[in-house]
C-alpha cells in the first residue's frame, strides 16, 4: 500500500509583538491547537516606534512557548506574504479585539489575498478578558509607573521593566 503523504498545516502568525502581551500569547496558544506548525512572524512596523529590537521582540516571545513544541519565532523584513509563501504556510493568523480592528485588518486580508490568491487570512477574536490590551497600553502603563503584571507573561515582566527609563 502506497503511504500517503500528509500535508503539514502551517500558519504564520505576524506582529510587532512590541512587547509580546497575555492577549497575544492567548492567540498562539489557540492558533497552535489549530494548525500542525505555527510561526509567530515579528518584523518592524515602520509605522511604530518600538522599544524593542525585533531580535529582542522574538527573543521574549521565545521565553513564553516552551511549553507549545509545534510553535517557533522568527524575524523577517519585507512583505508578509513572501514571508508566509517561504515557510511553506498556507494561512495567516490574527487576532481581533474590537470593531475598530476589523477595518484595518479587512483592509490587510484583502490585500494579502490580492498579492497571493493561496494565502488566507484567518482571524480568532480575542478572550473578552484582553479586549482592551494591546503592546501600547502596556507601554503608556509603564511610562507612567503603572503595574503591567496580569497584562504580560511573568517571565518577561523584568524584561519589559528595564527597558522603562526608555519610554
Ligand atoms: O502588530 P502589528 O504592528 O499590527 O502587525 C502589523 C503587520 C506586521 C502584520 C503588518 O504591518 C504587515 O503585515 N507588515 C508586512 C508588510 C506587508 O506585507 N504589508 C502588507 C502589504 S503592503
Amino acid at each position: 500500500m502506497a503511504t500517503e503523504r500528509k500535508m503539514e498545516r502551517i500558519a504564520i502568525y505576524p506582529g510587532s509583538f512590541d512587547p509580546l502581551t497575555n492577549g497575544h500569547l492567548d492567540i498562539i496558544s489557540r492558533a497552535s491547537r489549530l494548525f500542525d506548525k505555527l510561526i509567530v512572524g515579528v518584523l518592524q512596523n515602520d509605522a511604530k516606534k518600538c522599544l524593542f529590537t525585533k531580535e529582542e521582540r522574538a527573543r521574549l516571545i521565545s521565553k513564553c512557548i516552551g511549553n507549545m513544541p509545534n510553535v517557533s519565532v522568527q524575524t523577517f523584513n519585507g512583505l508578509l506574504v513572501d514571508f508566509v509563501k517561504q515557510n511553506q504556510g498556507i494561512v495567516i493568523v490574527k487576532g481581533l479585539r474590537a470593531v475598530s480592528d476589523y477595518e484595518y485588518e479587512l483592509q490587510m486580508a484583502a490585500l494579502n489575498k490580492h498579492i497571493d490568491h493561496e494565502i488566507d487570512t484567518i482571524f480568532l477574536m480575542a478572550d473578552v478578558q484582553n479586549s482592551f490590551l494591546s503592546s501600547s497600553v502596556v507601554k503608556e502603563l509603564l511610562r507612567h509607573g503603572g503595574n503591567i503584571r496580569g497584562l504580560v507573561p511573568e517571565e518577561i515582566i523584568d524584561d519589559i521593566e528595564s527597558l522603562k527609563s526608555k519610554l
